[in-house]
């Protein structure tokens, strides 16, 4: 359903508006509107201003079905509970990119923390981190204009998504997200309707 641009919501009403969509309809976004929104996202904050998060963008019928031919064999995809996901005419993989991380860490001001050495050197890996926030921005940015999409997960298929799109071997996805119009027949995963926490039951005053 097309809803239009947003552009006068808050963060709080995107939040709030945002939920995963796993039905599109066809029509087809604009590569430039993508882009746009990915340069827009990517001002979230990197370790290190290390800026080691990439974006693979898969536009349009075919490259999209690409994606898909790697991750969804044709006997799974006659049972697959989201056929109108497999719609969504656009595609975007973050990926944490460690080397970016390694060598920013090496330089003069970062270099006595070690983390420069490896990636079993950081306890967190933040390449990862960042790259999560940025899909999170991402995903606030596309509800800000109108459209909606899915984070979801590629359950072991990282490496075939890889190949397939000529992707260097230490970029690390951290999943993908579907973004185009959503369809009205969205269907809820059974996810969606477990109930939101308490805050209390996740807020530690002073201690745990
Ligand atoms: C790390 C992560 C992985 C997810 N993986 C999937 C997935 O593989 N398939 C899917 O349909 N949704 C996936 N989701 C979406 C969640 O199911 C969804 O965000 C959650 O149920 C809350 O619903 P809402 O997004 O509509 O608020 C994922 C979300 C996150 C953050």
């Amino acid at each position: 359903m097309k809803t239009g641009p947003q552009d006068s919501l808050s963060v709080t009403q995107a939040l709030a508006a945002r939920r995963s969509c796993r039905s599109y309809e066809t029509t087809p976004v604009d590569l430039k509107v993508i882009r746009d929104l990915i340069d827009r996202a990517r001002r979230t904050p990197t370790a290190g201003n290390s800026q080691g998060v990439e974006f693979l963008i898969l536009h349009g019928e075919n490259q999209v079905a690409s994606y898909w031919d790697a991750t969804l064999d044709e006997a799974r995809r006659d049972a697959f509970p989201w056929p109108g996901l497999l719609l969504a005419p656009v595609l975007v993989v973050p990926y944490g990119v460690p080397e970016r991380y390694l060598n920013r860490y090496q330089e003069e001001d970062k270099e006595s923390s070690g983390l420069g050495e490896s990636v079993n050197a950081w306890p967190i890996p933040y390449w990862i981190v960042d790259a999560a926030s940025a899909a999170t921005a991402l995903q606030l940015l596309v509800v800000e204009s109108g459209m909606g999409c899915c984070f979801f997960g590629q359950f072991g298929n990282e490496e075939k998504v890889s190949q397939r799109f000529s992707v260097p071997k230490d970029a690390q996805a951290i999943g993908t997200i579907a973004i185009g119009w959503a369809a009205e027949n969205d269907r809820l995963s059974t996810s969606a309707t477990r109930e939101r926490r308490p805050l209390e039951d996740v807020v530690h005053l002073s201690e745990w």
